[in-house]
């Protein structure tokens, strides 16, 4: 049996991690500040008895203080929001914070750092899908920026300090327990105004979406393949891609609306929602597919499941 502290385990993709180790038999701690994640997402995970939780924050704490050693950190901690635009919450929440949980791995002599990086650091690639070794990488977000920075902060405490590590750059991951994103926008958006749906950008950007429990699953079965390996570089997407526009359909059907006029903001930079975001992406996913994973999910599949999912959360669909 392995151990693990899963940073950020109270969010999104956290809390599910935290499930599927406790289901295989890992021995879990979380570390969360409860600033997007909730005591809710973890409840059951709490009450097996087996869950460990450590309010905190991952920027300043001495978490030697709290967990004597773990065999595994999975860092999942971070500001996922890719529209913040203010350059000091990206430094401290994306970089800071994972220097210091660095820091604390090379402390206990931790055996392997798993890293939630982003898809955002590939910036506007000119090759799609994009395979990780494309470059240069030329993130067009400070969230971006941010995470090829603490990309290269796991790459070097790796090398220097002994441990196993791997960054895996996720495409847009979508689920139960969404804490933000354009599905989570939407249906907001169109339960306080069912007649109209603001759609920021052109409509026109296209990305890909990976249903949770495919990503969960992408991560684990990498870890059986690491013996041997210093550090790692994965993408978890899935083979095709959609447009916003496609989604905000989707999200209206679901929904059961009809006659709803959707609003595009025109966005900036040619139909970009935001400054930073970025139009088109795909990533390449040949590498990490070598090692056996596939997705069982295509992003149509995965956003469909992801709105039903999240409307029965909302008691919105039985
Ligand atoms: N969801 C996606 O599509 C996606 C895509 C690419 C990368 N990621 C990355 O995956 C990770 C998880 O994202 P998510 O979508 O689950 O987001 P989330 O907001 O649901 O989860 C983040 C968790 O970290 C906690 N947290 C934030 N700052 C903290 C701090 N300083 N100290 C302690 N806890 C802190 C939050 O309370 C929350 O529980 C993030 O690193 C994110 O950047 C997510």
């Amino acid at each position: 049996m392995s151990s693990a502290l899963v940073t950020g385990g109270a969010g999104f993709i956290g809390s599910h991690l935290v499930d599927r180790l406790l289901k295989d038999g890992w021995e879990v701690t979380v570390l969360d500040n409860f600033s997007t994640g909730s005591f809710e997402n973890i409840k059951q995970a709490f009450e097996t008895g087996r869950l460990k939780i450590i309010i905190g924050d991952a920027k300043t704490i001495d978490l030697t203080e709290e967990l004597e050693s773990v065999d595994y950190i999975f860092h999942m901690a971070a500001n996922p929001d890719v529209r913040e635009a203010t350059p000091s919450v990206h430094f401290q929440e994306n970089i800071v914070a994972t220097l210091n949980i660095l820091e604390y791995a090379r402390k206990i002599k931790a055996k392997c750092f798993v890293f939630a990086s982003s898809s955002t650091v590939y910036g506007d690639a000119l090759k799609l899908p994009t395979p990780e070794d494309y470059g240069p990488l030329k993130p067009i977000s400070l969230y971006g920026a941010a995470k090829l920075a603490a990309e290269s902060l796991v790459s070097s405490y790796c090398y220097t300090f002994g441990m196993r590590g791997v960054s895996f750059r996720l495409a847009n991951i979508v689920g139960p327990r969404l804490t933000h994103g354009v599905i989570y926008d939407f249906i907001n958006k169109l339960r306080e105004n069912p007649k109209k749906l603001e759609i920021l950008g052109n409509g026109t950007q296209r990305k890909s979406y990976v249903w949770i429990e495919d990503c969960i699953e992408a991560m684990m079965h990498v870890l059986k393949s690491l013996e041997g390996l210093r550090y790692e570089v994965y993408n978890i997407g899935s083979e095709d891609w959609i447009t916003v526009s496609e989604i905000a359909d989707m999200t209206i059907e679901s929904m059961g609306l009809s006659g709803v006029e959707k609003v595009f903001t025109g966005g900036v930079d040619g139909g970009r929602g935001w400054i930073g975001d970025v139009k088109l992406m795909n990533l390449d996913i040949s590498k990490i597919k070598a090692t056996g994973w596939k997705p069982k999910y295509t992003s149509r599949e995965a956003v469909k499941l992801s709105i039903e999912a999240r409307l029965r959360e909302l008691g919105l669909k039985p």
